[in-house]
């Protein structure tokens, strides 16, 4: 089975549905050894991986801040729901696009693939059983933004999606745990404590890879960083950080520091 051809399937697959039994059937196979690394697979540029009619895309500006109301809060645990649904596409996005990397690098991708399904449905089960489900609210675009903009090169991808974007859920999960402890859906704390855990693991394997290329290339870690930073986001980033998280995920002392002094 050509590993690469598989996660392309299951990245522009459209139905929920199929996108997560294709994301199983690679993950089994990946944990059967019967992936293929080395065939090729025709790389092209992905605009628009596959995603369902619903939610409606909007610019991350028009959406309503949400309130302390119910339906606020429902409408928190859609877009948490909806950062999951992308991070399939993140993960799947890493294992096609860049294929000349370690077996190691795809394993771990495909193992983040499958966690972050695992997490989706987790969501949009607990919306179910609201009465809502994925789609039913509007949802931004940015996750995917980024992936795009990065598809370049594998080191600046590591460097901006799951250092910066997905770090940034270690920065916030706490406080939005907080919220929902004091809310009518506090089933959500605990949902939110699986999904930070896998969370770690996830960033982890970005600073591995990350930290692996600019050995390879010789580069330094921060000062490579701060350049892609300024390149892609253009401001620096803003905290405050989770230093005991990100700690677990793999970031070094001194890109702590860096962090710490912006
Ligand atoms: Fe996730």
């Amino acid at each position: 089975m050509n590993a690469f051809e598989l996660a392309f399937n299951a990245l522009m697959c459209r139905s929920v549905t199929d996108k997560i039994k294709l994301v199983n059937q690679l993950h089994t196979f990946k944990d059967q050894l019967n992936l293929n690394y080395q065939a090729k697979y025709p790389i092209i540029s992905v605009k628009t991986p596959g995603r369902p009619e619903k939610p409606n895309l909007v610019r991350f500006q028009s959406i309503p801040k949400r309130d302390k109301s119910d339906l606020g809060f429902i409408k928190t645990i859609h877009a948490i729901c909806h950062i999951e649904f992308n991070a399939i596409n993140l993960a799947l996005d890493a294992v096609y696009r860049f294929q000349d990397m370690p077996n190691g690098f795809y394993q771990d991708w495909i193992k983040v693939a499958f966690e972050e399904s695992q997490h989706f449905q987790l969501l949009n089960n607990y919306l179910i059983e609201l009465g809502y489900q994925y789609g039913d609210f509007d949802a931004h675009n940015g996750l995917w933004k980024m992936t795009h903009e990065t598809d370049y090169d594998v080191l600046a991808r590591m460097a901006l999606v799951p250092r910066v974007l997905e770090a940034r859920g270690l920065d916030a999960t706490p406080k939005i745990q907080k919220r929902f402890e004091n809310s009518n859906f506090k089933p959500m704390v605990g949902l939110l404590d699986i999904i930070f855990n896998d969370e770690i693991g996830h960033v982890k394997i970005g600073n591995t890879w990350y930290h692996t290329l600019c050995q390879q290339r010789s580069l330094d870690s921060i000062q490579t960083f701060d350049q892609l930073i300024q390149k892609h986001i253009g401001e620096s980033l803003r905290g405050p950080f989770n230093i005991e998280a990100r700690k677990l995920a793999g970031f070094s002392e001194k890109e702590l520091n860096y962090l710490q002094a912006l």
